[in-house]
C-alpha cells in the first residue's frame, strides 16, 4: 500500500471559554491514502467539521489544537509556518462547503473568481487563464459554461455554485479534498449529481476526497473507506464494505440499526436518542459508554485501545481487547 497522503495522529482539539475547556475532539486518528474517497460520518456535533478544519488549519478563534499531529506528506502542518500553511491550503489540500454560495465572491463573476485561481497556480496569461476557466466549467457539468461565466453567484443554482467551487479547486489540482456536508440543502436529483461528479473527478484527476457527511447512503454509494465518529471521538474506521456486512462498535451496529427502523431516511439526525449530549464530552472514558448496551466498568473511565479486526478495520472498544476476550 502507498504511503498515507494524510496521517491525523492523536488530534485534541479544544473549545476554551472563560469557566471551561473541553476537548471537541479527543486524540482522533486516522490516514488517508492517495487517491481514496474516504467518509467521515458522524451526528450533528460529533466533530466532523472540526477534524476538517483542524487539517486546513482555519479553527474559529475560540477553538484551538491542543495536541497530536497531522502529517501532510512528511511534514507537520501544526509545526508549519502560516506561510507555509497558505501554500498548502489551496495548492495541495482544498475544501468546499456547505454553502458555496458563502465561499464565493458575491461582486465579482464567477468565470473571472476561476480565472483568478488559474493564474494562482498556472503561468499563463490573463486571456489564456480566462478561457481556462470556461473549460473547468464544462468540465464541471456547467451548460452553456462561456455565457455562465460571466454571472455573478446570486445569478446561480445553489447546485451551479458547489460546481462552480468544484472548478476552482480543479484549478488548484490539490491531493485532498476535503468536502463538507457539499450538497446539504440541495434538492434529491442534483445531489446525486454532486457525488457523481465528485466520484468522476476523483476517478480522473486521483485527488484523495474525504468526504463528511450524516448520510450513510451516500457513504455506502461513494467511499472507499469510512471513519465513524461520536462526541469526537472515533469509533470504528473500516472498508465500506465491512462497516454494513461486520459493523464492530456498539454505537456503529445501532446507527446502522437505526437507519434500517427509519426505512430508507438514513439522516444520522433522525435518531435524536443517539445525539451525544454535552456532559460526555467530560467523560475520560469512551464517550458512548452512558449508552452502551455492552458496556463495561473500564469504558467510564478508561479511552479504549485500538483493536484491529482485520487490516484497514479497527475499532475502539473495550469488548474486543485481547483481556476481555
Ligand atoms: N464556532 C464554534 N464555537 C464554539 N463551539 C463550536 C463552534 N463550532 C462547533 N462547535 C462545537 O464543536 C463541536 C463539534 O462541532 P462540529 O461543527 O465539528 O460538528 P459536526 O460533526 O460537523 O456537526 P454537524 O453535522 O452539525 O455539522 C460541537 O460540540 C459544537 O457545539
Ligand atoms: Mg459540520
Amino acid at each position: 500500500m502507498s504511503a498515507p497522503i494524510i496521517r491525523v495522529e492523536e488530534l485534541t482539539v479544544s473549545l476554551n471559554t472563560d469557566d471551561h475547556q473541553r476537548n471537541i475532539i479527543d486524540s482522533i486518528s486516522f490516514d488517508m491514502f492517495p487517491k481514496e474517497i474516504m467518509g467521515l460520518v458522524g451526528e450533528s456535533g460529533s466533530g466532523k467539521t472540526m477534524t476538517a478544519l483542524s487539517i486546513m488549519q482555519l479553527l474559529p478563534k475560540t477553538i484551538k489544537i491542543c495536541g497530536g499531529s497531522i502529517w501532510y506528506e512528511d511534514k507537520d502542518l501544526l509545526k508549519m509556518t502560516s506561510r507555509e500553511i497558505r501554500t498548502i491550503r489551496g495548492n495541495k489540500i482544498a475544501m468546499i462547503f456547505q454553502n458555496p454560495r458563502m465561499a464565493l465572491n458575491p461582486l465579482m463573476r464567477v468565470g473571472d473568481q476561476i480565472a483568478r485561481a488559474v493564474c494562482l497556480h498556472c503561468e499563463v496569461s490573463s486571456e489564456k487563464s480566462k478561457s481556462m476557466a470556461v473549460e473547468l466549467m464544462s468540465q464541471v457539468g456547467i451548460p452553456d459554461a462561456e455565457s455562465r461565466a460571466r454571472s455573478y453567484p446570486h445569478q446561480l443554482s445553489g447546485g451551479m455554485a458547489q460546481r462552480v467551487l468544484i472548478a476552482m479547486m480543479l484549478a488548484c489540482k490539490p491531493k485532498l479534498l476535503i468536502a463538507d456536508e457539499p450538497t446539504t440543502g440541495l434538492d434529491v436529483t442534483i445531489q446525486a449529481q454532486i457525488f457523481k461528479l465528485i466520484k468522476e473527478i476523483q476517478s480522473e484527476i486521483g485527488v484523495a476526497v474525504l468526504l463528511i457527511t450524516h448520510d450513510f447512503g451516500v457513504v455506502s454509494e461513494v467511499c472507499d473507506r469510512v471513519g465513524v465518529m461520536y462526541a469526537g471521538q472515533i469509533m470504528e474506521i473500516s472498508s465500506v464494505i465491512d462497516v454494513f456486512t461486520n459493523p464492530k462498535h456498539p454505537y456503529t451496529q445501532r446507527l446502522l440499526k437505526s437507519i434500517l427502523r427509519v426505512d430508507r431516511k438514513s439522516d444520522l439526525d433522525t435518531n435524536k436518542a443517539l445525539s451525544p449530549i454535552s456532559a460526555v464530552f467530560d467523560s475520560p472514558g469512551c464517550r458512548f459508554a452512558s449508552q452502551c448496551d455492552c458496556v463495561r466498568p473500564e469504558c467510564l473511565w478508561e479511552r479504549p485501545k485500538i483493536y484491529t479486526d482485520s487490516p484497514g478495520h479497527s475499532v475502539y472498544c473495550f469488548n474486543y481487547s485481547r483481556d476481555n476476550k
